[in-house]
């Protein structure tokens, strides 16, 4: 089987390609990235050499180098992790928010009719569906919920999705969609929660919390998400869309206080900052279909894993050192500073 996987230089996508190259070492797997500012060829070191891997830096919304690749790799399955990603800078900028995860997409699903694919899987988000009342333990995400999007980010994957569906309905195009909750685990860029935690922690410098702290994310090991992707491009239905979760709801101060304690730090580093503009209260995925019907569960337990991932980050300083010093320091001062 050939692969295309984009955004694979990114957090998820090399988590991924790493996995998938161990676990199915006859396939073949094209890696096509812009290499944005979260995208970093030093997450793919490990499989840069091996004969089945290439790599293409180009962006989604080029409609042109997209349908080259297309024309030269011929493809049977894409695997689109590519998309602007964080929540945070949606607030920020949503115009590039919507030119990558829309428009994007539907390059990328144009690419798949003019030169036939056997599947496109579009990596989606459990944020689509909005957020659930802190008061009521009792409710989860189904694949039912409404789409209530609430960020920049959330609605412009929210949108792609509904492309997706209507690609697959007019035009037959063999999709499917995942949506997975948070993430976490190597690679992840330092703007996002438990990596930015960990390098400030090890920085002793303050470490930011929205509002109050209390807000509830529910956390899943990457590579656990990347083995439910890969279930369902395997054994998935054509037209149908998959949550991913490992029902391990956690509010946002007592992942802080695991990483503070992890490292041997004060907890008097911790500062609580403003609070995000529309800030999701909480979110929690419901998996029972993808665990009936494709035999999925979650393998790593949060306590295993977050101790995986400090671990991590102590051992590869250098990779985050690299970015917390270098270009990343103006958007730092920028979201952070008199906030
Ligand atoms: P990331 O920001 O770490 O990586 C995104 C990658 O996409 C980068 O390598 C970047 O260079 C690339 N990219 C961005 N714009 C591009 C473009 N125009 N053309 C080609 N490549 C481009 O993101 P991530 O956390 O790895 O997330 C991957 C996917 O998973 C996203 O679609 C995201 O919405 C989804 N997702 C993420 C989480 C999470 O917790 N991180 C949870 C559920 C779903
Ligand atoms: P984040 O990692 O940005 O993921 P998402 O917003 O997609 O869930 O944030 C996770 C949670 O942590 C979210 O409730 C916002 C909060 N948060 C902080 O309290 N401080 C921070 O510095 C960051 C980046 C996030």
């Amino acid at each position: 089987m050939k692969l295309i996987v984009t955004g694979g230089a990114g957090f998820i996508g090399s988590n991924y390609i790493i996995y998938t190259m161990k676990a199915h070492p006859e396939d073949q797997v094209i890696c096509l990235d812009a290499l944005t500012y979260a995208g970093n060829l030093e997450n793919l070191k490990s499989v840069e050499n091996n004969p089945n891997f290439t790599f293409y830096k180009e962006d989604i919304r080029n409609r042109e180098g997209v349908y080259k690749i297309f024309e030269k790799e011929k493809p049977d399955v894409i695997i689109n992790f590519a998309a602007e990603s964080h929540v945070d800078r949606s607030i920020t900028n949503p115009q590039i928010f919507v030119e990558t995860n829309v428009l994007g997409t539907q390059v990328l699903m144009d690419a798949c009719r003019k030169y036939g694919i056997k599947r496109y899987h579009q990596v989606s988000t459990d944020e689509v569906y909005g957020d659930l009342p802190l008061d009521r333990p009792d409710l989860f995400f189904t694949e039912q919920t409404p789409i209530h999007a609430s960020s920049p980010y959330s609605a412009s994957k929210a949108s792609a999705d509904l492309l997706v569906g209507a690609y697959h309905r007019t035009f037959g195009l063999p999709c499917t969609i995942s949506r997975c909750s948070n993430n976490y685990g190597p690679y992840q860029f330092p703007e996002k929660l438990i990596p930015l935690m960990i390098s400030n922690a090890e920085h002793d410098k303050p470490l930011p919390v929205y509002g109050n702290g209390m807000n509830v994310r529910d956390w899943l090991y990457v590579e656990d998400h990347c083995k439910a992707i890969d279930l369902i491009i395997r054994k998935g239905t054509v037209g149908e869309i998959y949550n991913i979760g490992g029902h391990n709801e956690m509010h946002n101060i007592d992942i802080v206080k695991i990483i503070v304690k992890a490292l041997g730090k004060s907890e008097d580093l911790i500062t609580y900052v403003k609070d995000r503009a529309g800030h999701d209260r909480r979110y929690a995925i419901d998996p029972t279909k993808i665990h009936n019907e494709l035999g999925w569960l979650p393998e790593t337990m949060f306590k295993d894993g977050i101790q995986k991932t400090i671990q991590w980050y102590l051992d590869n300083k250098d990779w985050w050192e690299n970015i917390v010093n270098g270009e990343y320091q103006n958007y730092y001062k920028k979201m952070y500073e008199n906030r």
